[in-house]
Order: C-alpha cells, then sequence, then structure tokens
C-alpha cells in the first residue's frame, strides 16, 4: 500500500505526524504529498535545514524498505541511506513545505491531484490542516483518493475536535513571550496589550490570556464590556496592589493598538502594543503536540489501512477517533465557557 501526506495550511508538528505515519507504515510503501513543494528558491539556511530533514525522513522509509515517493518532485527521491527520523520529531516548521495552495480550491486543481496520485500509484492520503485542508480531502476522495483528514492548527478551531496539533506549542511559545515581556511591565508600571493569532476564533487566546494571568482577553466570541470588564477591573487591581497589567487581545477580536489607546485614554496608564505574530508558528513542538500528533498520525494510518476514506481524525471525550468528513464539518464548536469564565474571574 502507498501512502502520501499531503497538507494544505501549514502547521507546527506535521513532521511528528509524518514520523508516527513513517513508523506505522513499517512494510508499507509511504509517499510523501504536500501542495507547496514548489517552495521558491533559494531557499534560506533553515529552510535547508528542514528540506534536509525531510529528505531524512524519505531516507529512512528507503532504509526500512518503504518505497517512498514525492508527488511534485519525483525527481528529488533521495539514492543513499542516511540517519533514522528519530531526530525529526523535535522540530518545527513543515518540512513538507506546506502552504495554502489556491489551484487546489478549483475543479483542474482537484483533478490534477487525483490524477497525480493515480499517476504514482498513491492508494491513500493522509490531509494535515483545517477544514479547507479537509474539504480538499473530502473532494479527493469523491474523486476515488482514499483521504484521511488530521487536524493540524494552531487555530485549534476545527469543530468536529477538542485539539489540534500545534495548539500546545503556540500557547507556550506566547506565555513564554509575554512571561518576558511582564517583566518590563512591571518595572515601568504599565500595561501590556498582547495581540495573538487564532484567525476569527479566540481559542489560543483563551488559554494564554488563563496561563498568564490576565487582567482580560478580548476574543471575537465573546462580548466584552469595556468599562467593567477592562477599566473597572484594572481599577480594582491597582487597589489591591496590582501595578502591571497583561491584556490579550485575539486577532479575530479587532485592533489591538485600538484596545491600547482606549486603555490609555480610560485610565492613564502608560500602555504598550505587542503582536506575537508569526512566532507562534515555529519551534520545537511541546510534549502534548508530540504526543497528540504520533497517536493522530498512528490513527490515521490504521484508518487507511482498514480502508477507511473521507474520514477525518479528531480527539474527542479524551479518545482519538475518527468520524466522517461531512459530518464533521457540519458540527458546533464553541468556547470552553468554563475557562472562560475563570479567566474572567481570575487575574494574577
Ligand atoms: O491558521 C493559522 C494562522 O496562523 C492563523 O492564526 C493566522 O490568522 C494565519 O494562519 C496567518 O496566516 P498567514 O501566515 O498567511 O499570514
Amino acid at each position: 500500500m502507498k501512502i502520501a501526506l499531503f497538507t494544505i495550511f501549514t502547521c507546527v508538528v506535521l513532521i511528528a505526524v509524518m514520523v508516527a505515519v513513517a513508523y506505522v507504515c513499517n512494510r508499507l510503501n509511504i509517499g510523501t504529498r504536500t501542495t507547496a513543494q514548489q517552495a521558491p528558491l533559494p531557499l534560506t539556511p533553515q529552510d535547508w535545514e528542514v528540506y534536509l530533514a525531510y529528505l531524512q525522513a524519505l531516507m529512512e522509509c528507503v532504509a526500512n524498505n518503504h518505497n517512498t515517493c514525492g508527488l511534485c518532485r519525483p525527481g528529488d527521491l533521495p539514492q543513499h541511506m542516511a540517519p533514522g527520523l528519530s531526530g525529526i520529531i523535535r522540530k518545527g516548521g513543515t518540512m513538507l513545505y506546506t502552504a495554502r495552495c489556491k489551484e487546489m480550491m478549483t475543479e483542474e486543481g482537484l483533478q490534477k491531484a487525483a490524477d497525480t496520485c493515480k499517476y504514482l500509484g498513491i492508494d491513500g492520503l493522509i490531509c494535515c490542516g483545517g477544514d479547507g485542508t479537509f474539504r480538499g480531502a473530502q473532494a479527493l476522495s469523491r474523486k476515488g483518493v482514499p483521504c484521511i483528514g488530521v487536524p493540524g492548527t494552531i487555530d485549534n478551531d476545527i469543530v468536529c475536535t477538542d485539539y489540534t496539533i500545534g495548539f500546545d506549542t503556540a500557547c507556550n511559545t506566547a506565555i513564554e513571550c509575554i512571561d518576558k515581556l511582564r517583566d518590563t511591565m512591571q518595572s515601568h508600571e504599565r500595561c501590556s496589550v498582547v495581540e495573538v493569532m487564532g484567525r476569527r476564533a479566540g481559542h489560543l487566546a483563551l488559554h494564554v490570556g488563563c496561563a498568564v494571568g490576565a487582567t482580560a482577553s478580548c476574543l471575537p466570541e465573546r462580548k466584552l464590556n469595556f468599562d467593567t470588564d477592562i477599566v473597572e477591573k484594572m481599577r480594582v487591581g491597582r487597589i489591591k496592589g496590582r501595578n502591571h497589567h497583561i491584556i490579550i487581545v485575539a486577532e479575530g477580536y479587532g485592533s489591538a493598538q485600538e484596545v491600547a489607546d482606549h486603555i490609555h485614554e480610560a485610565t492613564g496608564i502608560d500602555t504598550r502594543v505587542t503582536i506575537l505574530g508569526h512566532i507562534q508558528r515555529g519551534g520545537s513542538p511541546s510534549a502534548q503536540d508530540r504526543v497528540m500528533a504520533t497517536r493522530m498520525g498512528y490513527a490515521a494510518v490504521r484508518a487507511l489501512m482498514e480502508g477507511k476514506t473521507n474520514r477525518v481524525v479528531v480527539f474527542d471525550n479524551n479518545q482519538v477517533t475518527d468520524l466522517d468528513i461531512e459530518e464533521g464539518l457540519s458540527r458546533d464548536k464553541d468556547l470552553n465557557q468554563c475557562l472562560f469564565e475563570a479567566q474572567q474571574t481570575v487575574a494574577i
């Protein structure tokens, strides 16, 4: 059986999925597929490091008698042996050279991908990403290419799963940065307004806000009353001896600068804005992400081997399981209300 890894979106720990997949597929033929292997050259030194690690992964497959291939550049296949895969689990980024691919959103692009799978004898695809990736997987399944989705995004906004690979690493990165910011805010008695990623969802902002003891987290899913939920909390905090404040703003909420200006006008407190940006999408994966990626990658390969297609691996009720993509995409997901209430109430 020939299985390929495929992704439209980037995510922190695809590599861990890849490792899991490669190990599980011990005697299978493994292919790797990414929409972004056409990454612009020349590559940066860091890109090269990642690319070499990617090649090592392929070589490991060769070493274990796996038949490897890349869909986009089959000519690049490594011809010699290399060290094992174990080292790459600690790497961030996407050695698959992933990126959003507009072509995959067209009928022609999908047909091209399906034809390429056929041409290369790929029997199944593991599609890591979010809703867009799963819709692509669904469309490819309809074209006869067995596909299993694995949820991967730092936003944790995929409706059918409680967890998406990359989320924990992004949280930890943001927390580490904010802990550092806090030192200056404390020394100068300032307020730090920090924008975190998450696209249209506030899961990342809520978790980060809770973990850093933010005075408030501004989330797209919940309307805050600026006077009572922010200004009044800052005033009471000040009376109780709190000399600095951290306010988290989800990127989907609105402008962090506007929030900061507003706070400054209302309180007179010296305020600074930090936008963490893409730093949240890189770095060595956390233990939780490595373990979840391994579990989900394993489940995805098992599903393909059982002849399943058009399924997505999910983390539901503390279990890794799989469900129909259509059903998965039609579910609802809201913020964790208990966590939201706790965060709004407790500020350290
Ligand atoms: O979906 C992951 C994510 O990092 C979002 O949190 C963010 O809005 C977006 O991707 C950023 O995308 P880009 O790298 O294209 O700016």
